[in-house]
């Protein structure tokens, strides 16, 4: 049974957060690549891009909003009017357009940053949320910075964009710097203590500098929070943003933990995952979770014997439920004579017992020196070590 006040929107953006990490720009043609699959994967809102940052972005806003009919296209906007509009304009053929406009409002920031006084920023905050109101129905405020907010302020800055009309409030830790109790008690009294914190949805934007990201994503969550924002492969500015693939496994696998659930159909995750990595040219760690080469590949001789016996011995989720055909017995020095017979058999031998401690023992020897081991490998060991038996 699904229980609504548990289910999570995910925005996912990694079209804007996440072109932003070095070198990962994309092309319009990939970005509506990207776009198409997202949609298919099932997010509920896409941040196609800052359309005031460039023309190219605009235009992948403004050609995403006409691509997509079921998902919500998101443009960011500085708190200016300038860049309200201009995103406004690249929305303007989205069937469920989203302005997500903000500002920051930690001490640190307003001074140095914005050379703004507090008073200059709540002032901004209305009168940007309420001109964004004006102009889209769906109106999201950040208070960049977030969590190194003063307390008092923060509640007064989110207070002031309700009032205006903000119906989502995301509180973006902007520097990787919480962790998972104080951002969870953070979204919690927010919540309690902002007036008319029911009249809308808390979202968490968490970026990984500590690699904290998704456990602080998942906390906030826990605190109240009903919006992730999030990224395919956690890409984005620096240590990059929390990883959608994580968030949403972690859901699925820890139900009895975690009740929490999305729209997201999680066999997609693979799909979606190696179509960004090619687009933007970023590999995927091969020990990354869920989506990394090694994430259902196993080496150990006792990890596969387990395996071969029963998958739940050393697998917490199934390799179909993220949309990859099975788990990879990978053949090292490690592996033991359970998977090699099974390699054995696959590639169709049915060795004799003397013949086969013969091959495993050639096999042993080559791991040795060899890290991997591949199938044309194995073929050869059998093939050379029947010859040598001949003579
Ligand atoms: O990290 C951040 O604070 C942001 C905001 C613009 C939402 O990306
Ligand atoms: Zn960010």
């Amino acid at each position: 049974m699904t229980n609504d006040k548990n289910r999570v929107i995910i925005f996912d953006t990694t079209l804007r957060d996440g072109e932003q990490s070095p070198g990962c720009s994309m092309t319009l043609n990939e970005k509506l690549r990207v776009a198409e699959a997202l949609e298919h994967l099932g997010v509920d809102v896409i941040e196609a891009g800052f359309a005031i940052a460039s023309n190219g972005d605009f235009d992948a806003i403004s050609q995403i909003s006409q691509l997509l009919k079921n998902t919500s296209v998101c443009s960011l906007s500085r708190a200016s009017f300038k860049d309200i509009d201009r995103a406004a304009e690249a929305l303007k053929k989205a069937v469920r357009p989203r302005i997500h406009t903000f500002i920051s409002t930690s001490p640190l920031h307003m001074e140095h940053k914005l050379q703004m006084t507090p008073e200059e920023v709540i002032g901004r905050i209305h009168d940007s949320v309420s001109y964004a109101r004006n102009l889209c129905d769906d109106v999201e405020w950040s208070c960049e910075d977030g969590t190194r907010t003063e307390e008092d302020f923060l509640y007064r800055s989110i207070e002031v964009a309700i009032k205006a009309g903000a119906t989502t409030i995301n509180v973006p830790d902007t520097v990787g710097y919480t962790t998972p109790d104080e951002y969870e008690i953070m979204m919690r009294k927010i919540i309690e203590n902002v007036p008319n914190s029911d009249k809308a949805i808390f979202s968490t934007h968490c970026h990984n500098d500590l690699g904290l990201a998704v456990a602080n994503s998942i906390a906030a969550v826990q605190g109240g929070a009903r919006q992730v924002e999030c990224t395919i492969n956690g890409i984005g500015e620096r240590a990059g943003n929390a990883a959608l693939e994580e968030i949403i496994m972690a859901f699925r696998t820890r139900q009895d933990a975690l009740p929490y659930h999305t729209n997201i159909v999680t066999e997609n995750i693979t799909k979606t995952s190696r179509l960004v990595s090619s687009v933007t040219g970023l590999e995927v760690q091969h020990n990354k979770a869920i989506v990394g080469a090694n994430a259902f590949a196993h080496e150990s001789g006792i990890h596969q014997d387990g395996m071969l016996k029963n998958a739940e011995t050393y697998e917490i989720m199934t390799p179909e439920s993220v949309g990859l055909k099975k788990s990879e017995l990978v053949m090292g020095k490690h592996s033991g004579r359970h998977a090699f017979k099974e390699k054995l058999k696959d590639l169709g031998y049915d060795l004799g017992d003397n013949e086969f401690m013969s091959a495993f023992t050639r096999f042993k020897d080559l791991a040795d020196v060899k890290k991997t081991l591949y199938d044309d490998d194995i073929i050869a060991i059998v093939d050379e070590d029947r010859r040598d038996n001949e003579h």
